[in-house]
Order: structure tokens, then sequence, then C-alpha cells
């Protein structure tokens, strides 16, 4: 992938890393394994995407603008439609990971099951269509706008650029 969309795409592996862990959490809780030391490692796993935000915002702030003065707006549209939803259900597993008493596990399923069927479609179509786009129709100066403002919207503690 084309620089700096290259640092966009290192995140989303990053980003799929944690669904897989999520993905291990809800089938241990799936099968009866609702315990703290569960919880603990959805609280680390709901952290990791929340410091994912900032990988969002880089999209919005930084590469949809480009792309939608090259005339590709509904699609930036629907990104940043589920980009909102998700931020909302990242908050709600965090809420429910960090409550004093054992949550239902039925909540802890619904807002997991929608973070990763949501996110992992999501990533999906940005790594295969828009990324792909955006690398064809991009000149080299918009990358390296792309990449200015980047860098002041900042990287995810993941990911760190330096
Ligand atoms: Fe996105
Ligand atoms: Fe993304």
């Amino acid at each position: 992938m084309k620089y700096p969309l290259s640092i966009l795409s290192e995140e989303h592996e990053h980003i799929l890393k944690n669904l897989d862990s999520l993905e291990n959490v809800l089938k241990t809780i799936e099968s009866g394994g609702l315990n703290q030391k569960i919880i603990e490692e959805l609280k680390r796993i709901s952290e990791n995407f929340l410091e994912a935000d900032k990988h969002h915002k880089k999209e919005e702030d930084a590469l949809f603008p480009l792309l939608q003065r090259h005339g590709i707006v509904e699609p930036c549209k629907v990104m940043r439609a589920e980009h909102e939803e998700l931020r909302k259900r990242k908050r709600e597993l965090r809420k429910l990971a960090e409550q004093k008493n054992l949550p239902e596990s039925f909540k802890i399923k619904e807002a997991g099951s929608f973070i990763l069927d949501v996110l992992r479609n999501h990533i999906d179509r940005e790594e295969n269509v828009l990324f792909s786009m955006a690398a064809q129709i991009l000149s080299e100066n918009e990358l390296k706008e792309m990449k200015r403002m980047m860098d002041r919207i900042g990287y995810c503690s993941f990911n760190p650029l330096e």
C-alpha cells in the first residue's frame, strides 16, 4: 500500500488482532466461561479499541476530505456513519467491562458481536475498495497533505510512528 496509506493499513492489522482477541473472549463467554479474568481481558481489549479512535479520526480528517474532493462522497459518508456507531458500541463494551459486578453475558455478546461483524467488514472494504481507489487517484502532493494532517492528529499507542 502506498505511503502514507500504508500507515493506516498497519493500524488495521493491529485492530484486526484485537478483533481476534475479542472473538476468543466472546467464545469463552458463550461456553459459560464468564469470570473476572475474562472481564480483565475484555477491559484490555476495549481500551485498545478506544485507542484506535485516532485511526478512524485520521481517516475522517486526513483521507476522506481528499477522496470527497475527487467525487468519492457516498462511500466516505457510509464509513463515517459506521465509525460513529462503532464508537458508541466500543464505549458500551468498556462500560460493561468496568462495571462493579459481573456484567450479563448477553450484553457483552450484543455489543461485542456488533463490533466484530461491522468492524471486520468495514476494514475489509477500506482495504480493498477505498484505499485502493485512494492509491490510484491521489496525487503525490495530496498524499503529502494527507501525511501532514495525520501527523497533526497523531498515532495510536499500539502503532507508534517513530
Ligand atoms: Fe474506517
Ligand atoms: Fe480504517
